[in-house]
């Protein structure tokens, strides 16, 4: 049975004399002096603080407390991509290549008092590096390791972890795999390079300037993999909310799911999650306290309804002059509401609505009620996709008002409001977006 325990004895060797690291110096260079030594298969773990500062990622800040932390404030935003939680002056982020750490893994120490040292750009690639570099200067091929010291959730105390690595399997899966009582290891998997970075850090440690440590004794083949495999995926992770910061920007990531879906998967829609939906979209504002939205959920007439709307689209085009070559191209268009898992058809029905003497007070009334209908089909499009349920707002029945009520059996004053074709996405399954910049869409007056 394959174990990720070494057969024989491991030893922790630490790398001394190297020398205090500037921006641009020949970090292969250094350690190839500091260790000649290195042998095939040793794996050379190394603090990313070096490696941040031989490349640079060093940032002057102002001495003034207030201004230091300011800039310091500023750092973290810019190198967050996600702000996980927050409390006091703590601030959990995810960054660019994935890592949640504390304050973006931005750094006073280990740095002169007017540095703060960010994390390597991508430390897998500046583990690459090292690793070809050294092979270039000793001929040995090592694996390297490039660690951070983090926080654990739920966990006092900090540990070492890789946030860089190459030439090393980071991972041992023991899935399939029989332990001595005879029981299935079905979910164990090892983070192997995360146990070598702690390991090492018994070697490191913080203050003795010993950045650099050689773990000797494992043997491993290396399988391509990297420490970004040890990043979890969005889709798998259980605890991506939690504390106020995360709930609310879960709020908004409902609605940063929502897309246009166009192609859907065979999979079936549960009826329920229709109705949860259609309950959740009927909470949307609408004057004077009215109620002027109704959902159809269109089953037994789908057929029928689609048919009838794309024969009197093709009318319309007939009677535009269009070709019959270039009105079947253009009602092609259409195919998604066929393809669609589920249709609901949006309607408003302006019961409630007051009534005015004047033509321009009218017309404000009714596009009042009109955007209380945009509001509430928005509502249902997010509420779906809080499901991982997929959806395309389409305008065509608002174009053939007639057709839909008449198939529908449905009386004069409910105004069509298009159509919401819904299913799972064919392709992937959704995942938030990033807001939009508010660029000139928002203008402060
Ligand atoms: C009132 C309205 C009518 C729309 N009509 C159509 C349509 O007929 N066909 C279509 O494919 N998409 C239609 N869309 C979807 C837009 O094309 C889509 O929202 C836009 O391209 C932005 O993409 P997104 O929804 O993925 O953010 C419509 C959207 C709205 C709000």
């Amino acid at each position: 049975m394959s174990d990720h325990a070494s057969q024989g004895k491991v030893e922790i060797l630490a790398v001394a004399g190297l020398p205090e690291f500037r921006p641009g110096d020949d970090l292969a260079a250094a350690i190839a002096q500091a260790a000649p030594w290195l042998q095939d298969g040793d794996v050379l773990v190394v603090t990313s603080k070096i490696v941040s500062k031989v490349e640079g990622r060093l940032v002057t800040v102002p001495a003034d407390p207030e201004a230091r932390d300011a800039e310091r404030r500023r750092l973290v935003l810019a190198e967050a991509v996600r702000i996980l939680a927050r409390k006091n002056r703590t601030l959990i982020t995810e960054n660019k290549i994935g890592l949640v750490q504390a304050a973006a893994g931005i750094d006073a120490s280990n740095v002169a008092g007017d540095e703060l040292a960010l994390l390597p750009e991508n430390p897998d690639a500046s583990a690459a590096a090292l690793k070809a570099g050294l092979a270039a200067k000793l001929g040995v091929t090592v694996a390297v390791i490039i660690t951070d010291t983090m926080g654990r959730t739920w966990r006092i105390g900090q540990t070492d972890m890789a946030i860089g690595s190459a030439g090393f399997p980071v991972l041992h899966r023991y899935a399939g795999q029989i332990d001595r009582q005879g029981n299935e290891l079905v979910v164990t998997e090892v983070a192997v390079a995360d146990e070598i970075a702690g390991a090492a850090d018994l070697v490191k440690g913080k203050t003795g300037g010993m950045p650099v440590a050689v773990v000797r004794g494992l043997s491993r083949v290396d399988d391509g993999s990297t420490a970004a495999d040890l990043v979890r995926p969005a889709e798998e992770d259980l605890f991506r909310l939690g504390t106020d910061e995360a709930i609310t920007q879960g709020r908004q990531e409902a609605v940063l799911l929502r897309r246009s879906v166009r192609f859907y998967s065979d999979e079936p829609v549960p009826e329920g999650a229709i109705r949860r939906a259609v309950s959740v979209a009927l909470t949307a504002p609408a004057p004077h306290h009215t109620r002027p939205v109704r959902f159809v959920h269109v089953r037994e007439r789908r057929q029928a309804l689609l048919d009838a709307m794309r024969a009197k689209w093709r009318s319309d085009l007939a009677a535009d002059g269009w070709s019959e070559e270039r009105i079947d191209k253009r009602v092609r268009r259409g195919d998604l509401l066929y393809g669609a898992k589920e249709i609901v058809v949006p309607f408003l029905v302006r019961e409630g609505a007051h009534t005015y003497s004047d033509a321009y007070r009218t017309e404000a009334e009714r596009t009042m009620f009109t955007i209380a209908g945009g509001a509430a089909v928005q509502g249902l499009l997010v509420a779906l996709a809080a499901e991982g349920i997929g959806s395309c707002w389409v305008s065509s029945t608002i174009f053939c008002a007639d057709v839909v009520r008449e198939v529908l059996g449905l009386p004069e004053q409910w105004e069509p409001l298009g159509a919401v074709a819904i299913g799972y996405p064919a392709d992937s399954p959704l995942s938030p977006r990033p807001p939009r910049d508010y660029g000139d869409g928002l203008v402060e007056l």
